[in-house]
């Protein structure tokens, strides 16, 4: 029989991953409720075949260097900006990510973001516990409509999509921006493509779909919250690097924008007091692809990758195929 591949899981896994892995690997688990510390990645590292990350450790060139010999680096999310690939490919180290499992779900909850920033649901809510309910008050916590109001949807990749097609049963008027305009998709969900900027002045919501690249980073500043309405709201669930924080801090502060649903966050998982202290703001814990079974499924799909990986065999969800070719 051959050896067992020796694998670190960077945090506790459900059950059908656990399955997945057991007669192949020796799993070392990081069992705490917290991200693994710096030091504990470089520790555990050295001397395996494989990992299993989440999106909150940052595998960079020099950990990466600790063990050139990993095989497969399985990230359990979509995005991947948390690995150097640069650095995988230079020793040859496949990288996979876990793609269209999440994508309804995290639409979902970006709805769930539009709908409680444009009703004052969190706001509304912490009235009644706080016992500030006096009875029904024809001005109390005064919305903004969804029906019939500009949605801007910037990224028009796989979970922009899924929001464009639930944005049609309330009649929105949907427009988008994409460095890749995709006029057989605007026929299809019915929207417009805009210049970045026609976007910002337009929207009445505007979501984020984009990844995090050095060309994203701070894609929403000062100036841009400049050119959006003062009704308008702004929905990042994407990465929080791409929304200068500070810039929208101050936007809302001032209600240069009407208010703002955070997701995720700059300096993850610190979120500024400034941002706390702020009524116009919803602040969530990185989850919108936070469902039961989606996330079981992203651990499955992450567990299959990382199997797969080892055993030199096809990986589905490959996200540098340019290690695969020879010499
Ligand atoms: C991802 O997958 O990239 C999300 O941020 C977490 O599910």
């Amino acid at each position: 029989m051959t050896r067992k591949y020796d694998v670190l899981i960077t945090s506790e896994l459900f059950q059908k991953a656990y399955d997945i892995l057991k007669d192949d690997c020796n799993l070392e688990i990081h069992k705490k409720d917290r991200p693994m510390t710096r030091e504990e990645l470089e520790n555990s590292i050295k001397n395996k075949d494989g990992i299993l990350t989440m999106l909150t450790e940052r595998i960079d060139q020099e950990l990466i260097e600790l063990n050139p010999d990993l095989k497969i680096i399985a990230n359990c999310a979509v995005g991947y900006d948390n690995i150097n690939i640069d650095a995988c490919n230079k020793y040859n180290i496949k990288v996979s990510n876990t793609p269209d499992i999440l994508t309804n779900t995290t639409a979902d909850f970006a709805w769930a973001m539009l709908m409680s920033l444009s009703r004052k649901v969190v706001e509304a809510d912490k009235k009644v516990r706080n016992s500030g309910f006096y009875g029904w008050g024809l001005s109390d916590f005064l919305g903004t409509d969804i029906n019939n109001k500009t949605l801007g949807i910037i990224g028009l990749g796989r979970i922009g999509q899924a929001v464009a097609k639930r944005a049609q049963g309330f009649n929105m008027n949907i427009i988008y921006n994409d460095v890749n305009r995709n006029k057989n998709l605007e026929e299809e969900l019915n929207i417009e493509y805009k210049e970045f900027d026609g976007l910002l002045a337009e929207s009445d919501y505007i979501i984020i779909f984009v990844p995090l690249l050095p060309s994203t980073k701070h894609l929403i500043g000062e100036e841009e919250l400049d050119k959006m309405k003062d009704t308008a709201y702004l929905i990042n669930i994407a990465r929080g690097g791409i929304v200068d924080e500070k810039s929208l801090e101050k936007a809302l502060k001032t209600n240069q924008i009407a208010g703002a649903a955070l997701d995720v966050y700059e300096n993850e998982p610190e979120v500024s007091n400034g941002l706390k202290e702020l009524n116009n703001v919803i602040l969530t814990p990185h989850i919108a692809s936070a469902s039961k079974a989606t996330r079981e499924k992203m651990a499955e799909v992450a567990a299959r990758n990382l199997l797969s990986g080892l055993k030199d065999q096809e990986v589905e969800n490959i996200v540098n195929p340019e290690v695969l070719q020879e010499g």
